[in-house]
């Protein structure tokens, strides 16, 4: 038995005397005091395990003292030792958070056992709150990096949602952008937290498949099914599912999600009687639900229910701001995880990743940065291993007569002075967006697209950019396109 810190409060001599003698013999540490002041000073100071607390006392009573502590420490275990008159403010206390009462005059024997089972109690609680505040640290909304104002807005109201009642949550944004990240944080940091969090990926599975994974199945459902299994919904008891990728859920099971969000019930496959669980459902996609109930494939009553509150996490690309810092964060857990002394980004890196237009988003980012951590040189990083987007070489956007580039103060620079200009547009005048490019990235992208174009042909890709074949293959060797 381990052994527990217990703290005796009682004016009598002779009480504060037996418990201290029945209880050190079973091996704990156990400290007396006489009035409540000092257990209040005592606890406060150094918290026991359990609190065996008289109600009537000298100075502030007992009821007072276990507020006090309460208040000081919630996860307290007090029992109260009480006069059997005193029943009434047994009750009061059981209310305020006691954990139970024994009252005088009392069997020493039926007190240990009391106190066992409120150390055992207290024992359990202590270890949920301890993997709790591990799973916080683990998967909590301090992982979620970012300045911009679209992303705490989103953080802020995921975070309402985590401490309020909503039973489903949609989480919508591209492939990429964090859905998964900010599932299990409203998760961890919700009171759901010591229950399960279940994330399943609608499109994995055939519809009979996942259908039986939820709501689980009788014994001789089908013909696998040799006996009965619970489904995930009544795995998750109490806790989270995460439907991801929603939109790829098939219409009939759709149809039995929705009596379950409604109902709150769900059946067994091959099963005739309703089970009620409390589960909550976040739903992800990254695809457009909104357009999928337009085309009919997937259903508006369901849409309704889960879109009661929607969250939606912008594309990288629609907040800048968050693409250093998140670069920042990466560059030092990986130069950490790989062991290489890497601190900084040059400004051409810099400059990169700013102008890049990341459609995978901070998975990309996290990728390209793992990557140019493990074959970069020690220092800083120098330059990024990454596609000149192509909707930035559109020739549509990049062009002065493009609707957003009216601003005057970007210097134009016509790329090449061959008529290899774009098929339909004006003159091909380029405009520099604010934050900047990588001269050589563009010409690097403009080549291997003259090729593309035309199957490696470097005649007619060198007529397409303007240049002689060999003004072309010298270029092709510089950016590593020839040996
Ligand atoms: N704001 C963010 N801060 C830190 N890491 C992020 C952020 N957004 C996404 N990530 C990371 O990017 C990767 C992809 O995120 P994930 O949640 O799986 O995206 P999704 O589910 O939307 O495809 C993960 O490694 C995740 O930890
Ligand atoms: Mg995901």
């Amino acid at each position: 038995m381990a052994r527990s810190k217990i703290l005796v409060v009682d004016d009598e001599r002779m009480i504060r005397w037996s418990i201290q003698q029945a209880l050190s013999k079973d091996g704990h540490a156990v400290a007396t005091v006489e009035t409540g002041e000092e257990a209040v000073a005592q606890a406060t100071d150094d918290t026991p395990d359990l609190v065996l607390l008289d109600i009537t006392l000298p100075g502030i009573d007992g009821i007072e003292v276990l507020r006090r502590l309460k208040a000081h420490e919630p996860a307290i275990t007090v029992v109260m030792v009480t006069a059997t008159e005193e029943l009434k403010t047994a009750v009061e206390a059981m209310r305020l958070g006691a954990y139970d009462y024994v009252s005088k005059p009392f069997d020493i024997d039926r007190l240990r056992v009391i106190v066992q089972n409120a150390l055992d109690r207290h024992e359990l609680s202590q270890e949920v709150e301890f993997h709790r505040k591990e799973s916080v640290k683990k998967y909590g909304f301090h992982r979620i990096i970012g300045v911009s104002r679209k992303l705490k807005d989103v953080v802020e109201i995921a975070r309402k949602v985590a401490k309020s009642e909503a039973a489903t949550v949609l989480l919508q944004g591209e492939s990429g952008t964090g859905k998964d990240l900010l599932a299990q944080a409203i998760h961890y940091e919700s009171s759901r937290a010591t229950r399960p969090f279940i994330p399943i990926n609608c499109t994995a599975l055939p519809e009979e498949l996942l259908e039986s994974e939820l709501m689980g199945h009788e014994k001789g459902a089908f013909t696998d099914a040799k006996t009965t299994k619970k489904g995930l919904f009544e795995v998750a008891v109490g806790g989270t599912i995460f439907l991801d990728e929603i939109g790829d859920m098939k219409p009939g099971l759709q149809a039995k999600l929705l009596r379950f969000i409604e109902g709150k019930a769900f059946r067994r496959v091959g099963g005739h009687r309703d089970i009620s669980v409390d589960v909550r459902i976040i739903a992800a996609t990254n695809s457009n639900l909104a357009a999928l109930v337009k085309s009919g494939q997937f259903r508006e009553d369901l849409f309704f229910r889960l879109n009661v509150i929607p969250i939606h996490i912008p594309p990288l690309r629609e907040r800048r701001e968050d693409i250093l810092p998140l670069a920042g964060h990466y560059l030092a857990e990986f130069s950490s995880d790989f062991k290489r002394d890497l601190r900084r980004f040059s400004e051409r890196a810099k400059r990169q990743m700013l102008s890049h237009d990341w459609p995978g988003n901070v998975r990309e980012l996290r990728n390209v940065i793992e990557r140019a951590i493990i074959l970069g040189a020690e220092g800083q990083v120098d330059t990024l291993d990454l596609p000149v987007a192509e909707s930035r070489l559109d020739w549509g956007a990049y062009t002065a007569g493009s609707p957003d580039s009216a601003g005057g103060e970007a210097s134009a620079e016509p790329v090449g002075d061959s008529p290899a200009g774009p098929p339909e547009g004006p003159g091909a005048v380029f405009i520099l967006p604010p934050m900047g490019i990588v001269l050589e990235d563009v010409e690097r992208d403009f080549i291997r697209q003259a090729l593309e174009m035309t199957q490696g042909n470097q005649t007619k890709a060198a007529e397409s950019l303007g240049l002689t074949r060999d003004a072309l293959r010298y270029r092709m060797k510089k950016y590593g396109f020839l040996q």
